[in-house]
């Protein structure tokens, strides 16, 4: 089917026992509202906190996502490493060095149309593990799907803001869409750039907030407070879903909307 325009829907960090329950009782009313082509949602906490197996993608994709990107934790799971090497239908960022398994990039079909789509999922090196340079894996990626499609959007996992602002203005009128993640707090500044990408500097996470980023309140305090380690234990409750929703012109492949939305809304006045 020809289309003129594609709507997509990005899905912040699904996070642990609590995201899937958002996803759950949320992700349906998103689906139902905006009516995308094509889902993609963060996944590399979706395995209670770390990394995502098998199972647990089946179930995101039986919900209605076609592809899911991870970030720094998908390698904290053991179950994460043999289903990457046998998977195109989740990434890890492309730029950890080479002879670790999974693909960075992929081209996918939309379903229902004759519209390509490249996602390219990178990590940050600020404040994070020291792995190749991802403004040039981006380039690299890029120079590939841009034979085959001009629809590229981009899963940025990042801690620093700059970083991320600064990726976007590399690539605006390269791609389609940047959208950072990792922060697992969403960011206010969902925007088209003067090129034509559509960009947010984090689209937060789906999971738990009665937490610190996903994690037990009084084990985040103890690393804090104590400076020592202590076992990672998810937190639950007070859920919600982080998500960006996008349109972008199958002609020239660029956005020509971006809409972030969370829900429910945080509690902010006590009547
Ligand atoms: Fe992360």
């Amino acid at each position: 089917m020809e289309k003129e325009i594609i709507k997509v829907l990005f899905i912040g960090d699904i996070f642990g026992k609590s995201g899937l329950l958002a996803i759950t009782n949320f992700f349906p009313i998103f689906l139902e509202k905006y009516a995308p082509d094509f889902v993609i949602g963060n996944a590399e906490n979706a395995d209670d906190g770390k990394g995502v197996g098998p199972e647990t993608a089946e179930m995101l994709f039986s919900s209605g996502f076609d592809v899911l990107t991870t970030g720094n934790h998908i390698w904290d799971n053991w179950k994460s490493r043999p289903f990457l090497a046998k998977t195109n239908k989740v990434l890890r960022p492309m730029n950890y060095p080479s002879g670790n398994p999974g693909l960075g990039y992929f081209v996918y079909e939309i379903p229902n149309t004759d519209v390509k789509i490249g996602v390219i999922n990178l990590q940050g090196r600020t404040f994070m593990q020291t792995i190749d340079c991802p403004f040039r894996s981006a380039d690299r990626a890029i120079n590939d799907i841009s034979t085959k499609t001009n629809i590229i959007i981009i899963d940025f996992h990042c801690e620093a803001t700059a970083e991320k602002i600064a990726l976007a203005h590399y690539l605006d009128g390269k791609v389609s869409v940047i959208v950072g993640t990792h922060t697992h707090i969403q960011s206010a500044d969902e925007r088209i750039l003067p090129k034509g990408t559509g960009y947010i500097t984090d689209v937060g996470m789906t999971g738990p907030y009665n937490s610190v980023v996903g994690l037990k309140v009084d084990i985040a305090l103890k690393r804090f407070l104590l400076q020592t380690p202590f076992k990672f234990e998810q937190a639950s409750g007070d859920e919600h879903i982080a998500g960006v929703y996008f349109e972008i012109n199958c002609t020239t492949g660029k956005c020509i909307k971006i809409e972030r939305f969370f829900y429910p809304e945080f509690q902010k006045q006590v009547l």
